[in-house]
């Protein structure tokens, strides 16, 4: 006990020594970082903000029915503002049947039910600017409900003026060829309704028809909801499946170029890029100070400039998918911890990545979403042992990469993935449907299960935690998805009180970003590419240089570098002790180990 009490002390002292020894250094990283603008060119504020995600059905509840809801997110926006981050991303919050969490859209300028109404929106969207923040929506234009007016029409009769707001393939034709869906039991993605005996596309789940943006009235029915919102006064969208817009109506078969990638494929559609130039030129630039980012699914390195270079005028940024499905290899995926993924690859991705946008564009950084497991449990380890120290670790590459970081809410505490036992606890249609398939195609069940604990999108859509009272403080009623049982430890609550915490470690390395604008603009070089288990990089910007040292494992290791550390300055570390003289002379770092240095 007394032990206890000790190195508790020990370790408060060392934070306020970190503290205490951290001002100075702001001050004077400030007073540089005001001589080094002067160059750099093309600042923008969103290359400079730090994105965090709200899953707006997870997030707070103020109504007691077991959903998240708009008044809820209101009530915590102090504490979304005293993360530092700057833009918050809602995922959508519009009318919907909610088969697929709000991305099946039956009206597009009505706020889901559940979520509250038109004045709640009003008064978030206020709010959100009064602290100080921003708010980017879902555009989710890809596909809408079956329930959405449009397709009602569409498919009550061959000649409604709205039947080619959608794409239809007439049954006298015979099937049509092959498409793949990603929701359905059978991935088929032509539903056939009786009703004008035809086909409709559907690249998602059969509720969820696709929008013909062949269509001229398509596009500018679209571009009016866009104009709506951003009248509103929002600050930008994220594009939902984007890439995915733009289909040849002849419907060949995919080319073999494509190798079977279907998202690949789907991401390539004839006129794409003429549509987000018209879209750009009708909507985004009467919005100049807005930002866009498109969801980067099927879009490789070599196709991402077609969409952010400033010089064609369609978007801002993409996200890069190409490494977010490591880890995700079948014979590993049910293992936690450093050996899931081949972090040489994972760096090999990300440095392409990076040297591919390098200043013709503007990257974006993230390790998790609501699509995706927890962040600890994908990427790091969230075995009690090293959960805090691989979060704050994965933290620290997120915070120091040459683009915007996209955070999900949750991560700033190292929530990890529920894990579910039963199919009962699953909501998610991926889910349930690839669980059902199984079923009738006699698979293996009990390895789906399995499976699915690490890798099912349900693990990250779990209540947001937020103190030690029941439901862990996000609702009096009873969860649309069951609590992940750790909350009486993982939570805001404590988390706020520990100076040690995830949480305090997510604010403290937020403040350094934004100090350090070396950080944001600085070229990026990875060091000592071929170590499996240190990612090492450098950052440079005027004549100044930064060292990023991440350790991705659970023992010791070592970066094979040649800098003279005699005169480097530490500025942070995750661990709540700094690194002894031997250690940072010879780049040994301690498991999951993150430090950045300032190199002199
Ligand atoms: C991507 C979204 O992030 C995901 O949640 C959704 O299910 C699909 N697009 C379909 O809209």
């Amino acid at each position: 006990m007394k032990i206890m009490k000790y190195i508790n002390l020990i370790v408060i002292m060392a934070a306020i020594a970190a503290i205490v020894s951290c001002q100075p250094q702001d001050k004077k990283s400030t007073a540089q970082n005001e001589k080094n603008t002067a160059n750099i060119p093309n600042r923008k504020w969103w290359k400079e903000a730090v994105v965090y995600q709200i899953y707006p059905r997870s997030f707070k509840d103020s109504n007691g029915d077991g959903i998240g809801d708009l008044k809820g997110i209101i009530s915590k926006l102090n504490y979304v503002k005293s993360l530092g981050v700057n833009v918050i991303w809602l995922n959508p919050i519009f009318a919907s049947p909610n088969r697929d969490n709000g991305y099946d859209i039956s009206n597009y300028r009505k706020i889901m039910k559940q979520f509250g109404n038109m004045n709640d929106f009003d008064t978030l969207v206020s709010e959100i600017h009064r602290h100080g923040l921003k708010l980017i929506l879902d555009l989710v234009v890809n596909h809408t409900s079956n329930e959405h007016r449009w397709f009602k029409q569409s498919r009550s009769s061959r000649n409604n003026p709205y039947r080619n707001y959608y794409h239809w393939w007439p049954a006298e034709r015979g099937k049509p060829p092959k498409r793949y869906s990603y929701f359905d039991v059978d991935h088929n993605a032509w539903k056939y309704d009786s009703t004008t005996n035809a086909y409709y596309l559907h690249y998602f789940g059969t509720f969820q028809p696709d929008l013909n943006w062949e269509n001229p009235k398509v596009r500018q029915a679209i571009y009016k909801i866009m104009r709506f919102w951003l009248n509103k006064g929002i600050d930008g969208f994220r594009m939902d499946v984007i890439p995915f817009i733009a289909k040849d109506t002849t419907f060949p078969k995919m080319p073999a170029k494509y190798h079977g990638n279907w998202a690949h494929f789907y991401a390539n559609g004839p006129h794409l890029h003429e549509y987000l130039k018209e879209m750009n030129k009708e909507v985004l630039s009467k919005y100049p100070n807005i930002m866009t980012v498109a969801e980067g699914a099927g879009v490789t390195s070599n196709e991402v400039l077609k969409f952010i270079n400033p010089s064609r005028h369609e978007l801002n940024m993409l996200y890069n998918f190409e490494a977010i499905h490591l880890g995700m290899n079948p014979e590993t995926d049910h293992k936690v911890g450093p050996k899931r993924f081949n972090l040489v690859t994972f760096k090999e991705i990300y440095t392409k990545w990076d040297s591919v946008i390098d200043d013709k564009g503007w990257g974006t950084i993230w390790l998790g979403n609501h699509d995706t497991p927890r962040m600890v449990t994908h990427w790091g380890n969230d075995t009690p042992k090293f959960r805090a120290i691989s979060s704050k670790m994965l933290t620290t590459f997120l915070m120091t990469m040459h683009a915007t970081p996209f955070y999900y809410n949750g991560d700033e505490l190292g929530m990890t993935n529920i894990k579910f036992d039963s199919i009962k606890d699953y909501r998610d249609v991926a889910t349930l449907h690839a669980y059902q398939h199984l079923k009738e195609t006699g698979g293996n069940l009990k390895k789906f299960l399995n499976r699915e604990k690490l890798i099912a999108r349900d693990n990250s859509r779990t209540p947001f935690q937020w103190d030690t009272t029941r439901n862990a403080g996000f609702t009096t009623g009873h969860p649309w998805i069951k609590v992940n049982p750790n909350y009486k430890t993982i939570n805001v609550e404590t988390e706020e009180r520990n100076p040690n915490s995830v949480l305090n470690y997510f604010k403290k390395i937020i403040r350094l970003r934004k100090k350090n604008l070396i950080l944001i603009y600085g070229k990026y070089t990875l060091l000592d590419k071929d170590n499996p288990d240190v990612y090492a990089y450098t950052r440079e910007l005027n004549g100044k240089k930064d060292l990023v040292l991440l350790n991705f494992t659970t023992h010791k290791a070592q970066a094979k570098l040649s800098f003279d550390m005699g005169k480097a300055r530490l500025l942070i570390d995750n661990y709540s002790t700094v690194p002894d003289a031997n250690a940072i002379k010879t780049f040994t770092l301690r498991p999951y180990e993150a430090a950045v240095f300032e190199l002199r």
